[in-house]
C-alpha cells in the first residue's frame, strides 16, 4: 500500500465527490423525501419537569381540518419493546419509552404527536390540545444535588471497566509532592446544534416491514434498535440516511421522537414525516452533560509531576445512565507515577445526555490542561517545557508501547507557528493598544478506534468501480476519502469510482462516531480492492501466459490496467480482462476487522492547539486572534477535508471556551437557552485564522492505510488552550466555562 497519498497526481487534495450535489441542493436529506400519501407529525413537549399528565383534552384538535390523529399514552398502540415495569428499570436504565404511560421525567419530554395532512394543519391542531398535569418536586440543579452522585451501574458490575475507580502508585500520591494545587472546574451542558434538524420519515410498507428515512449517524445501529423495539427481524427494517447535515454525536442514540413517528405511521397507516423545531433540538436529542471536576496535582520543583487525582461528576437523566470517558486523558497523557481517578454520574430530572464531539475527553481535557497550565505557572516553567518534561514514550496506564505517537512533533511545530517565543511568563505583560495579548496551549487525545466493517465492490466491464457501505457521512467527507483509498488500493482514476453509503441494506458498517470510520470502513475498502486484484490477476493469467503464476507483487495495478513489472508491453485494462471473459462485472464483498494489536499496543491520536487571544483591557471582551491546531492522526487521506475537520473542531472549541452554555431556570426545570439568541455559537466574526498542521506519518499498527481518527481530537484541548491564553493575557484563571467578559473586568 502506498502511504502518504494522495496529492501525488496533481499535488492538490481531491475535491469532495458530493460537493456539487451539496451546493446545488441535489443532495437529499431525511426530511426531503416525499412519499405518496405522506402526512405530517408535530410533537407537543411536556410543560412540566416531573410528575404526571392528569388529563389531555384533544377534542378541538381532533376536529380541526386535516387532522388524522392525536396520539399520546392514552391511545397509543403498544410498542413491543416497551414492555416491562417502569418502576424497575434495567441496571443502567433505558431510553425513554415515548407514550408508555403518563409519567413525566423531564421538561420538554414528548407527550403528544399530532398528525395531519399538512405541516401547518398539524401545527395548528397541536396548539388546540390542552394538557393538565400533576406536578411533583423536581431536581434539576446540579450544584444543589451533587452529593447524590453515584458510580455508574456498569462500573459497579465490572471493576475493570474504564469507568471504575482507577489507581496507579500511591492513592492520592499527589499529596507527597512539594508543590500542590487543588482546583475545581465546571463544564456546562452544551447542545450539538447541527445545521440539519433531527428529522424522520416513518413508513410501514407492510404490517411487519418498516422503512425509515432518518437523520442518524448509523443506519444499521438504528435498524437494529428499531427491529428490537418493534420485535421484527432485522431485515424487515430499512434505514436510509444518505446525507446528514452535521450531528456531532446527537445521531448516535435513537430518540423518543423517532419512535413517536413510527407509532403514528402505524396508527394512521400512512407515511409520517416529523422534523423537530430548532427549539426542540435543545431538549429532545441529547447534549454534552454538565460536569464538575476536581483535580489535585502535585509536582516537584524540577517540573516532574508526582501525582494527579482527578474526580468528575457528570449529570444524566433519572431513567438512563449516560457515561463518557472524561478521565481517560488523565490516566495516560503524563508520566505521573501516582494517578487516581473517580468517575461519578448525577441523575437529575433532565433528558438523557449523549456524546458530543470529543465526548468526555473534551470535558476532561479542559480540567487537566488548565491544571497543567496552573502548575507550570506555579513552578515558573514554560507550559511547553512542562509538558515535554512529563512526556510519555510508553502508555503509563497500560504499560504498553504506543502504536505511534508524534505529539512532540506537534508541540514543537505548533509552538513555532503561533510564535510562542513572544509569550511572557508573567501574565498581562503583552499589550497592543487597549488589548492584552496572551498565549495558551492545550493537548488532546482520543483512542484510535477501529471496528469490523464490510463493503461490496463491483468492478464493471465499462471500467467503473462501485463500492457500497451502510456507513453514513455526517460531513467529514467519507465518500471522498473512501474513493481515494480505493483508487490507491486498486490503481484506478478516482473519477471512475463511486462510493454509495447511508443505507442499512448495504454491507455492515458502524456508526459514524468515535473518529473510527476511515480506519474501519477504509480497511474494508482495501480488503475488497485486494480481493478484486486477485481475481483480475487470475483472469489475466488465464488469458495471457505473461500474467499466469504472477503474484500481486510482480504486477502493477495502475490507471485501471494491469501490467507485468519490467515488461511495459504486457498490459491489460481491467475492462479488457472482464470483456475477454464475457463478464459484466466482478463483485466481491469483503469484511475487515482489527486483529489482536490492541493487546500489544496502545493506540491513540494526539493533538495540540495553540491560541493567541486578545482581551480588551476595559470591557473584558475576548477575541481569539489566531489558532494553530496540530494533529498526529496517522496518514492524512485528504488534506483538504481533514483540514476542514480540524477547523470545524477548533470552531466548536471556541464556542466551548467563550460562548456555549445551557441554562436551566430551576424554578421550572426548563431550559431558557433554546434558540440562537440565547445560546451562542461561534459565527464567522468569532473565528480567526486557524492554521492546521498534520504530522502525516502512517500508523500501520492501527490499519493498512495508517490512519488514526481526527474528528474528536480537533476539539479536545481547544477550550483549555483559550482559557490558558486568557490567563496569560490577564492573570485571571477562569475555571468555569464559558469564559465571558464579566469574569475578566
Ligand atoms: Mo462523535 S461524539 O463520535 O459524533
Amino acid at each position: 500500500m502506498n502511504n502518504l497519498f494522495f496529492d501525488k497526481v496533481t499535488g492538490d487534495p481531491m475535491n469532495r465527490v458530493d460537493g456539487k450535489l451539496k451546493v446545488t441542493g441535489e443532495a437529499r436529506y431525511s426530511a426531503e423525501y416525499v412519499l405518496p400519501d405522506m402526512v405530517h407529525g408535530v410533537i407537543i413537549p411536556s410543560a412540566i419537569t416531573k410528575g404526571y399528565i392528569s388529563n389531555i383534552d384533544s377534542k378541538a384538535a381532533e376536529r380541526a381540518p386535516g387532522v388524522l390523529a392525536v396520539i399520546s399514552h392514552i391511545n397509543s398502540i403498544k410498542v413491543p419493546g416497551h414492555a416491562g415495569n417502569s418502576a424497575e428499570p434495567a441496571p443502567g436504565g433505558q431510553p425513554l419509552r415515548v407514550f408508555y404511560d403518563n409519567r413525566i421525567y423531564s421538561n420538554g419530554q414528548p407527550v403528544v404527536i399530532v398528525v395531519a395532512d399538512t405541516l401547518e394543519r398539524a401545527r395548528y391542531a397541536a396548539s388546540l390540545v390542552k394538557l393538565q398535569y400533576n406536578k411533583e418536586i423536581h431536581k434539576t440543579d446540579f450544584d444543589e444535588n451533587r452529593a447524590l452522585a453515584k458510580l455508574p451501574a456498569s462500573a459497579k458490575k465490572n471493576p475493570k471497566s474504564p469507568l471504575a475507580d482507577y489507581n496507579r502508585g500511591i492513592p492520592d500520591g499527589y499529596k507527597t509532592a512539594p508543590v500542590i494545587i487543588e482546583a475545581e472546574y465546571v463544564h456546562p451542558s452544551e447542545f450539538h446544534n447541527p445545521m440539519e434538524l433531527q428529522s424522520v420519515i416513518a413508513h410501514w410498507e407492510a404490517e411487519d416491514k418498516l422503512l425509515v428515512y432518518d437523520k442518524v449517524q448509523g443506519t444499521q445501529p438504528t435498524q437494529r434498535a428499531f427491529a428490537k423495539e418493534w420485535n421484527l427481524p432485522v431485515e424487515n427494517v430499512k434505514v436510509v440516511a444518505t446525507f446528514v447535515g452535521g450531528a456531532f454525536g446527537n445521531g448516535l442514540h435513537n430518540w423518543p421522537h423517532e419512535t413517536a413517528a413510527i407509532i403514528a405511521a402505524k396508527m394512521v397507516k400512512r407515511p409520517v414525516k416529523l422534523m423537530l423545531s430548532r427549539e426542540q433540538m435543545f431538549y429532545m436529542v441529547g447534549y454534552r452533560p454538565h460536569t464538575w471536576q476536581k483535580i489535585n496535582m502535585g509536582a516537584d520543583r524540577n517540573g516532574r509531576i508526582v501525582g494527579i487525582s482527578h474526580e468528575s461528576v457528570g449529570q444524566t437523566s433519572s431513567y438512563e445512565e449516560f457515561t463518557e470517558s472524561t478521565l481517560q486523558q488523565t490516566r495516560m497523557m503524563y508520566s505521573s507515577p501516582n494517578v487516581s481517578t473517580r468517575y461519578r454520574i448525577l441523575p437529575l430530572d433532565v433528558s438523557t445526555p449523549v456524546w458530543m464531539r470529543g465526548p468526555g475527553e473534551a470535558t476532561g481535557a479542559f480540567a487537566l490542561e488548565s491544571m497543567m497550565d496552573e502548575m507550570a505557572f506555579a513552578l515558573q516553567i514554560d507550559p511547553v517545557k512542562f509538558r515535554l518534561l512529563n512526556y510519555t514514550e510508553r502508555d503509563p496506564e497500560r504499560n504498553l508501547p504506543w502504536s505511534t505517537k508524534y505529539l512532540r512533533e506537534c508541540i514543537e511545530n505548533g509552538a513555532e507557528k503561533i510564535g510562542w517565543k513572544k509569550r511572557q511568563m508573567q501574565p498581562a505583560s503583552l499589550r497592543q493598544g487597549e488589548w492584552y495579548v496572551g498565549y495558551g496551549m492545550g493537548v488532546g487525545t482520543f483512542g484510535a478506534h477501529r471496528g469490523p466493517a464490510a463493503v461490496r465492490a463491483k468492478l464493471q466491464a465499462d471500467g467503473r468501480l462501485l463500492i457500497q457501505s451502510a456507513v453514513t457521512d455526517i460531513g467529514p467527507g467519507t465518500a471522498t476519502a473512501m474513493v481515494q483509498i480505493a483508487s490507491d488500493a486498486i490503481g484506478m482514476d478516482p473519477g471512475k469510482i463511486t462510493f454509495q453509503l447511508g443505507n442499512s441494506e448495504f454491507p455492515m458498517a458502524p456508526n459514524q462516531g468515535g473518529s473510527a470510520v476511515v480506519a474501519s470502513v477504509g480497511s474494508a475498502v482495501v480488503a475488497a480492492c485486494t480481493a478484486l486484484k486477485t481475481k483480475l490477476l487470475n483472469l489475466a493469467g488465464a488469458a495471457d501466459a505473461a500474467f499466469s503464476g504472477s503474484d500481486q507483487n510482480e504486477v502493477i495495478f495502475e490507471k485501471g490496467a494491469l501490467s507485468v513489472k519490467g515488461q511495459p508491453g504486457k498490459k491489460l485494462t481491467f475492462s479488457a480482462i472482464l470483456q475477454q471473459q464475457n463478464l459484466k462485472d466482478l463483485t466481491v464483498t469483503e469484511e475487515a476487522k482489527p486483529g489482536n494489536e490492541r493487546n500489544n499496543y496502545s493506540m491513540y491520536s494526539f493533538s495540540v492547539h495553540f491560541a493567541e487571544v486578545h482581551v480588551h483591557a476595559v470591557t473584558g471582551q475576548v477575541k481569539v486572534n489566531k489558532v494553530v491546531t496540530c494533529a498526529d492522526a496517522g496518514t492524512i487521506v485528504n488534506k483538504k477535508t481533514a483540514g476542514n475537520q480540524m477547523i470545524g473542531g477548533v470552531t466548536g472549541g471556541i464556542g466551548m471556551a467563550l460562548q456555549e452554555k445551557a441554562i436551566i431556570d430551576h424554578r421550572f426545570g426548563r431550559y431558557v437557552t433554546k434558540d440562537f439568541a440565547d445560546y451562542h455559537i461561534p459565527v464567522h466574526a468569532d473565528v480567526p485564522e486557524i492554521e492546521v498542521y498534520f504530522v502525516n506519518k502512517p500508523d500501520l499498527v492501527v490499519n493498512p492505510m495508517g490512519t488514526k481518527g481526527l474528528g474528536e481530537i480537533a476539539t479536545i484541548g481547544v477550550a483549555p488552550a483559550i482559557a490558558n491564553a486568557v490567563f496569560n493575557a490577564t492573570g485571571k484563571r477562569i475555571r468555569n466555562l464559558p469564559v465571558t467578559a464579566d469574569m475578566l473586568i
